[in-house]
This record gives C-alpha cells, sequence and structure tokens, in this order.
C-alpha cells in the first residue's frame, strides 16, 4: 500500500517556497494517496526555539496546512513530540546509520556555519530522525522540495543497511516525490540563494502571514536586472532573478513558464511585477485569511493535533513493536 509522509517544521516565516515547494503539492497528493503529514516540532529544537514562541509556531503551521487545504479528516495531521515513536526509532537508527554518511549532510554543513563544534549534537544527527519519521509509517513516497533530497537519500541508506544488518525484509525505500514547477524557490534578494525562513532579511522572502500592501512592497523591490523579459525559456540563461520571479508566476498560474513568457516577453520587470503583484496577492489571499482565523481557534487546532496523534501512533506503534523485535529488544 502506497503512504505518503511529510513534515515541515514550526520555526516560523512560513513562505511562498514552502507552499509552492511542498504544501501545495501535498494536498494534491491528498486524492491518491494515504497521507500522513507532520509539525516536526523535535527537528525544529535542533537550533534553539523560545519555548512560548515554538507552541505558537507549531499552532501556526498547522493551521495553515489546514488553511492550504490539508483535510484532517480524510488524513492524519500531528505534532511529532506527540508521538513517541520518532524519537524511539531515531535512537535505533542512530546505531544503523554511520558518522561517515552525516558528516557528507549539506544541511548540517550550512546549519552549523563555521562554528560546528558548538552545534546541537541533534542537529547533526537530525537526518537519523527525518528516517525515523519516514519509516515509523513504512511510508513509500515523501514529497518534499529539493534541498531535502540529500536528506532521502540517507534514509533509504538506513532502510537498506537495516534490512540488511537484520536480514530482513521490512523497511521500504521510500522514493522523493520533487514535484511541480518551483521545487526551488529563491530569494527575491539574491536569485541564487534560495528562499528561506532563516533569512535575515525579511524582503527575501513572500511569507504566508503578509498582507497584501507587504506583498507588493516585496515584490516592488525584488532585485532584477535591467534587461525587459525575453520571449523564451532559454533568454533567463545567466538571469537568476528574472528566472526566480517568471517561475513563481508560472507556478501560481499553473502554466509553463514558456507560456508565461510568450504573453509577458518584450515586458519591462515593472509591469511584470505588477501582474505577478496580482496573482500572489489573488492565490495567497484566502490562504492567510483563513490560517488567521483558524490560528485563533486554539481550542479547535489542538484537539485536530491531538486526534491526529492517535492515529499516527495506531499505525506507528505497531511497526515499532516489530523492530524492537527484529532488533531484540523485549516488548511488554
Ligand atoms: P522547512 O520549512 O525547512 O521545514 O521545509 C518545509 C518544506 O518546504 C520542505 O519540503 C522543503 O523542501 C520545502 N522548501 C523550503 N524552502 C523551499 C524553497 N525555497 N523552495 C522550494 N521548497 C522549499
Ligand atoms: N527536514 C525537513 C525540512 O526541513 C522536514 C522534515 C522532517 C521532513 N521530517 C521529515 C520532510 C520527513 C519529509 C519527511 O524541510
Amino acid at each position: 500500500m502506497d503512504r505518503i509522509f511529510s513534515g515541515a517544521q514550526p520555526t516560523g516565516n512560513l513562505h511562498l517556497g514552502n507552499y509552492l515547494g511542498a504544501i501545495r503539492n501535498w494536498v494534491a497528493l491528498q486524492k491518491d494517496f494515504e497521507c500522513v503529514f507532520c509539525v516536526v516540532d523535535l527537528h525544529a529544537i535542533t537550533v534553539w526555539q523560545d519555548p512560548q514562541e515554538l507552541r505558537s509556531n507549531i499552532r501556526e503551521l498547522a493551521a495553515s496546512m489546514i488553511a492550504s487545504g490539508i483535510d484532517p479528516q480524510k488524513h492524519v495531521l500531528f505534532n511529532q513530540s506527540q508521538v513517541s515513536a520518532h524519537a524511539e526509532l531515531a535512537w535505533i537508527f542512530n546505531c544503523v546509520a554511520r558518522i561517515g554518511w552525516l558528516n557528507r549532510m549539506t544541511q548540517f554543513k550550512e546549519k552549523a556555519g563555521k562554528n560546528r563544534e558548538n552545534a546541537s549534537l541533534g542537529l547533526y544527527a537530525y537526518p537519523s530522525l527525518m528516517a525515523a519519521d519516514i519509516l515509523a509509517y513504512k511510508a513509500t513516497h515523501v514529497p518534499v522540495g529539493e534541498d531535502q533530497k540529500q536528506h532521502l537519500e540517507l534514509t533509504r541508506d538506513i532502510a537498506i543497511k537495516f534490512n540488511n544488518d537484520f536480514g530482513v525484509d521490512f523497511f521500504p525505500t521510500p522514493e522523493p516525490l520533487i514535484l511541480g514547477p518551483a521545487t526551488r524557490v529563491m530569494s527575491l534578494r539574491e536569485g541564487t540563494k534560495k528562499m528561506s525562513k532563516s533569512d535575515t532579511s525579511d524582503m527575501s522572502r513572500l511569507n504566508m502571514t503578509d498582507d497584501a500592501d507587504t506583498l507588493s512592497r516585496k515584490i516592488r523591490k525584488a532585485k532584477t536586472d535591467a534587461e525587459p523579459l525575453p520571449s523564451e525559456a532559454a533568454g533567463l540563461e545567466g538571469r537568476p532573478e528574472a528566472r526566480n520571479l517568471v517561475t513563481i508566476y508560472a507556478a501560481l498560474m499553473d502554466q509553463g513558464v514558456d507560456a508565461v513568457l510568450s504573453e509577458h516577453g518584450g515586458t519591462q520587470f515593472s509591469g511584470f511585477k505588477q501582474a505577478l503583484t496580482d496573482v500572489v496577492v489573488d492565490k495567497l489571499a484566502p490562504i492567510t485569511t483563513e490560517m488567521a482565523r483558524l490560528k485563533n481557534d486554539i481550542p479547535y487546532i489542538d484537539s485536530v493535533l491531538s486526534k491526529g496523534a492517535d492515529r499516527a501512533d495506531a499505525i506507528a506503534q505497531p511497526i515499532l513493536r516489530e523492530v524492537k523485535e527484529i532488533v531484540g529488544f523485549l516488548n511488554r
């Protein structure tokens, strides 16, 4: 049986990259798959989180998933720390994964920065917990943005090594689903850097909570070059900022880049930015409004997450019991 698992970190500043690279695809996959979606709060604390803010960010992320179209009745939506199987399986995987594998992870190198000795042990083991998230549900497909591809490969390596070490055919090797025209949305300030929650400049990203005026101002100020738009995709070569804005427009309109350029080719950026603002505001406003409403309904969000955790537990616990059996632990 095919099963989807995916997650996002409750670290605030949910942006258009998260939406186009991940959440929008999750919404579409609900039609054809059984889906498990997770607010990965255990992953969030691999770097310092203020407890008050973390609590609020967990609820905000759940609200934004529901507002974007995740159906918590038909599918499973929960937060990671409420289901103990994640942490338990992660420990077992820490003993399967090799230090050499983790040393190759580019995200750790980026996040740890120069002062690697001072990074948390959790940040280093992050991909092993991510493998546990996915494999605790024996998920077969994992929709993510391009930046998570390497972590998915590590998950597959862990699944294969576990099966080999114990001589079992137990875990599937999950496939990444890197979908849609915007798998890597770039910063508005620098077309070669990805749009990111942690960028110090808020002008670099379009947040899901930004109002129409803010979105409009950020797009107007977005970095571009001096040339008008080309009339075909080949003309975007070497113009990362132009490519990014056109890609965002195409993704939101569900059009190909060529179709966008055949309509807008030859226009100056000032005109295209206005068109882009209209599309961004038009597509995001209904989600933002619903998100704001849901976010204030704390009892509703908490009850969704608690019911989701029960359902997640019901899938993961029997799998974890079998893992313990395989490893040689005693089950109660
Ligand atoms: P995070 O917020 O880092 O937990 O990421 C949540 C999801 O959004 C993951 O599937 C990421 O791959 C995806 N994502 C994050 N940033 C971007 C981006 N700039 N473009 C496309 N997808 C992204
Ligand atoms: N590491 C992912 C990110 O930063 C979030 C994540 C945690 C995840 N566990 C996962 C994504 C399992 C997919 C599947 O985006």
